[in-house]
């Protein structure tokens, strides 16, 4: 029942970043799952919910880039979920996860290292690419321009930023260490097929 009340929120909170928010935080919760299985000493519970919450405030960051949505959302998080009489411990547990996911501080539970890893995995392989060029259309980045910032990544820009994720991602669980580096054969070969058909290295005509 408590599922459910959860979900219904932050499919709301969600809905205010935009309509890739929730599909990301599905995605998440199925990583975090696919993370957790097998674990021993992990309370899924916590991951789960974790999962659904994690990116709740992210929303207000469309005001103003100096905020950080892990403590935004960690705040708005303790708040609900004392409104529905979720477990105390629970709820500690769940706002740490949410607030140390954004890398402000490192994760000290296990339920935290499994949220930022679901989180950083999918900004890897295909759906990084997707995302990208998403992030790209918003900020009105041309491609031309997006394979300059996979070549020279930087912080300075959103793309920049996600390329740096993409090359130099970090993990605390080996499961997804390894996944990532299966989803991220993809991203390689496909920037370089893209600097080649700038090029029209792909396209030399024979003299
Ligand atoms: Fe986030
Ligand atoms: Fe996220």
């Amino acid at each position: 029942m408590q599922k459910v009340v959860i979900e219904r929120y932050a499919k709301r909170q969600m809905a205010k970043l935009g309509w890739h928010g929730w599909p990301h935080v599905k995605r998440v919760q199925r990583l975090c799952s696919r993370l957790s299985k097998g674990l021993k000493d992990v309370d899924y519970e916590v991951v789960e919910v974790s999962a659904l919450l994690h990116d709740i405030g992210k929303y207000m960051e469309k005001e103003s880039n100096a905020l950080d949505h892990g403590r935004i959302s960690a705040e708005m998080a303790e708040e609900f979920l004392h409104s529905i009489e979720f477990d105390v411990e629970k709820v500690k547990a769940v706002c740490h996860a949410i607030r140390v996911h954004t890398h402000g501080e490192e994760p000290h539970s296990l339920e935290a290292k499994l949220l930022h890893d679901a989180d950083m995995l999918d900004k890897m392989g295909a759906v990084g690419i997707a995302t990208i060029f998403i992030k790209a259309c918003l900020v009105g980045t041309t491609i031309e321009e997006a394979a300059e910032s996979w070549q020279n990544p930087s912080k300075g820009s959103f793309v920049g930023l996600h390329a740096l994720w993409l090359q130099k991602p970090h993990f605390y669980t080996k499961t997804a260490g390894n996944l990532a580096k299966r989803r991220n054969r993809i991203v390689y070969a496909f920037f370089k097929q893209l600097e080649k058909e700038i090029e029209l290295a792909d396209a030399q005509v024979k003299a």
